[in-house]
């Protein structure tokens, strides 16, 4: 099924996308480095090509867009690095504090918040104070985040609730995944890498157990909307069985 089918009225039909996706967010130093400019340079257009991509996902009936903004890992780069990146992100939640009334978009930091400033935490708790009573469109920023380290957390917190009498020592797939900090999202239909590499990199491990995939060559600064409907298309393309069988 085409993403832009064209309804009797003549209207654009966008009732096939997917309800969730995620993005990794990849290419950003290396469309720098091809202009001759500092990575960091790449991090501020990438930054608003999520800011373009998240309001195109709203306006097409994507009900989630989460993003892979910062990895567990990424605290390995420079240090001016991960200070620019830290900065685009706190700029980024201030205006998305500022324009959430207007934009109507429910926002949601997913990491290990523990170890960021005081400052990027006390913009998250506004975040998610402010969103949490929204409806309609979400937008995850996944910061601080890898999969491996989600569901350790999920582990440790199930083991304290166990010892606390607050658990059921019968553990099941729900029961952990209420301690994972994408608890309550579904899970993302479709997956989308940019960049050229295809490989997860610790994202959502426990969540894309069934996501599609989509890989791409192109850098995410140059990710546009016609790209997003190139992923969903072919997204309509696929045969989601689920560890079923076709009927
Ligand atoms: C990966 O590209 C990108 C990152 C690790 C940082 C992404 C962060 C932002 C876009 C800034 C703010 C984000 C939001 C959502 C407001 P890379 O540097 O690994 O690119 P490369 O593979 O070409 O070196």
């Amino acid at each position: 099924m085409a993403l832009h089918m064209v309804n009797k009225a003549g209207e654009q039909d966008h009732s096939s996308v997917p309800r969730h996706i995620a993005i990794i967010l990849d290419g950003n130093g290396r469309w720098a480095k091809k202009r001759g400019l500092p990575r960091t340079a790449g991090h501020a257009v990438g930054s608003e090509t999520f800011r373009k991509i998240a309001t195109y996902c709203r306006d097409i009936g994507v009900e989630y867009l989460t993003v892979y903004a910062f990895s567990t890992e990424n605290w390995k780069r420079p240090e001016d690095e991960v200070k620019a990146i830290m900065q685009l992100l706190k700029r980024y939640l201030q205006e998305a504090i500022d324009t959430m009334e207007r934009d109507h978009i429910r926002m949601k930091i997913l990491g290990n918040t523990e170890g960021l400033s005081t400052e990027i935490r006390e913009l998250i708790r506004k975040t998610d104070e402010i969103s949490s009573h929204y409806q309609g469109f979400q937008a995850n920023i996944c910061l601080n985040y890898g999969g491996r380290d989600e569901i350790l957390q999920a582990a440790k917190k199930y083991a304290a609730a166990l010892q606390a009498g607050e658990a059921d020592a019968e553990l099941t797939e729900e029961q952990l995944g209420s301690y994972l900090y994408a608890h309550g999202i579904p899970d993302p239909d479709l997956l989308i890498r940019p960049g050229g590499e295809q490989r997860i990199s610790n994202f959502l491990l426990w969540q894309c157990a069934y996501s599609e995939f989509y890989f791409t060559d192109v850098l995410w600064p140059d990710f546009g909307k016609a790209e997003l409907d190139k992923a969903i298309e072919e997204f309509n393309r696929r045969d989601r069985r689920f560890g079923g069988v076709k009927k």
